[in-house]
């Protein structure tokens, strides 16, 4: 589904935020991508979403290059790909089902398949009863989930995450990491970058470790070291 070959990220200072990074996610995987502040993994993720662009090396998403897709191409790419962020990036002024709808919206959806589309994925993470609520009025477990309804709502295959717990209490976080978990069940590939060492170590997944922009350990059932 994802492979990753010898990707590097020099920045403009000279500086290497990946070096030689290979990677292959298959189909329906789960994989938890750690390491320390500064390691890359955001960068990584960046780079999947064509959000930055590589230095060198090659990204295919089921055997396609991302380096030969042409920025027109880029909105195509994107709904495929689904993205949760910390900081939640919702649209203040819109309620709860107007967030989750708006990109249905862009794709042209016909109402009725809005409608029912919204309320499945609300349904999904548990939120029916707040679908006229606006983000302010939301907690940041219930933010979270929201947003991750609106990154799946039109069921990309894959679905990249980072630090999606980062802001949360513990009890939430671990919400949260179900809710992903459930969703990589209903066959989406799903990579989470995360410090959350609890979370990492007790839902015993894939774990990549990212030090210093060079992957230092892959494990199939793993734990943060
Ligand atoms: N535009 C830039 N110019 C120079 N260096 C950059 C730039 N963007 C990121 N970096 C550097 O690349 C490195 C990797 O950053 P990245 O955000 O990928 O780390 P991270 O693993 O996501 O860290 P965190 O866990 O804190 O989110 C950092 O040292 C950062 O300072
Ligand atoms: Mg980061």
């Amino acid at each position: 589904m994802i492979k990753i070959k010898n990707l590097e990220k020099i920045h403009k200072n000279g500086f290497k935020a990946l070096k030689k990074v290979n990677l292959h996610v298959g189909k329906n995987e789960f994989i938890y991508l750690v390491g320390p502040s500064g390691a890359g993994k955001t960068t990584l993720l960046n780079m999947i979403f064509k959000f930055d662009r590589p230095t060198s090396g090659e990204i295919y998403i089921d055997n396609c290059p991302l380096t030969s897709i042409h920025d027109r191409q880029i909105p195509h790419l994107r709904r495929n790909i689904g993205v949760v962020f910390q900081d939640f990036k919702l649209l203040p002024k819109r309620t709860v089902y107007e967030n989750i709808a708006f990109a249905l919206k862009v794709m042209h959806y016909s109402r009725a398949n809005i409608r029912r589309k919204v309320s499945q994925v609300l349904d999904l993470v548990g939120l029916t009863q707040k679908e006229s609520y606006f983000p302010n009025q939301l907690s940041g477990g219930e933010k979270q989930r929201i947003c991750i309804a609106r990154a799946i709502v039109n069921d990309p295959p894959i679905l990249l995450a980072d630090e999606p717990t980062g802001s949360l209490d513990p009890d939430t976080s671990w919400e949260i990491m179900h809710l992903l978990s459930k969703i990589n069940a209903r066959n989406t590939t799903v990579i989470v970058a995360t410090h959350n060492k609890g979370l990492v170590d007790d839902l015993r997944k894939r774990v990549v470790t990212l030090e210093s922009g060079k992957i230092i350990r892959d494990q199939q059932i793993g734990f943060y070291q």
